[in-house]
């Protein structure tokens, strides 16, 4: 898929049939993650694939908005290692980056994905961090839920000439 159409047709899916995503899918959803562009380009990043149904479960019973998750069957917890940062608030950009090159993958070989928000959220990033077992270091910024898609969905345009401002606000 061409990368602007690629961009134009992304939507965010929450329905899945269950069928597990291919090994082969799945790197191809990694590499996409590890091409992101970075601060200073220091690749602060961790990627944690989690396929075990009781990961899969304990995540959705304390994350309020990833319900879809166990039956997505795969979620990929994107972690920025904090000692990689020359600046505070960097490894959420980098992260962010990799998630959104990651979404896009997925879409672009027929998979359905979701970015799922932890960081800044103690009551979500605590528990993840438990779970996952992560050093005290390693912050879990987000998490891409991918699975096959058991809903299709509508392209949303959404440009908005009254937030473009030139030159000067
Ligand atoms: C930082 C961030 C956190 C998000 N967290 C969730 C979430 O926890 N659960 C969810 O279902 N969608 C989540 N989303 C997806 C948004 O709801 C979705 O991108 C938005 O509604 C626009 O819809 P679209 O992705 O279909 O274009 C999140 C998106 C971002 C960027």
């Amino acid at each position: 898929m061409d990368v602007l159409q690629a961009i134009a047709t992304r939507r965010s899916i929450r329905r899945y049939t269950g069928q597990p995503v291919s090994e082969q899918d799945l790197n191809t959803l990694l590499k996409a993650g590890f091409q992101a562009p970075s601060a200073h380009n220091y690749q602060p990043w961790h990627f944690i694939i989690v396929r075990e149904k009781s990961i899969l479960e304990g995540i959705a019973q304390f994350h309020p908005h990833a319900k879809m998750l166990p039956q997505a069957g795969c979620g990929i917890i994107v972690c920025g290692d904090e000692e990689k940062q020359a600046e505070p608030g960097f490894i959420v950009a980098d992260c962010s980056a990799a998630i959104q090159n990651m979404l896009l993958a997925a879409h672009g070989i027929g998979l359905g994905a979701v970015w799922c928000g932890l960081y800044p959220m103690p009551q979500l990033t605590k528990p993840t961090s438990k779970l996952l077992n992560l050093p005290s270091t390693i912050i879990p910024i987000g998490m891409v839920v991918v699975g096959h898609k058991d809903e299709q969905k509508k392209p949303a345009d959404r440009y908005d000439k009254s937030r473009v401002h030139m030159e000067h606000w």
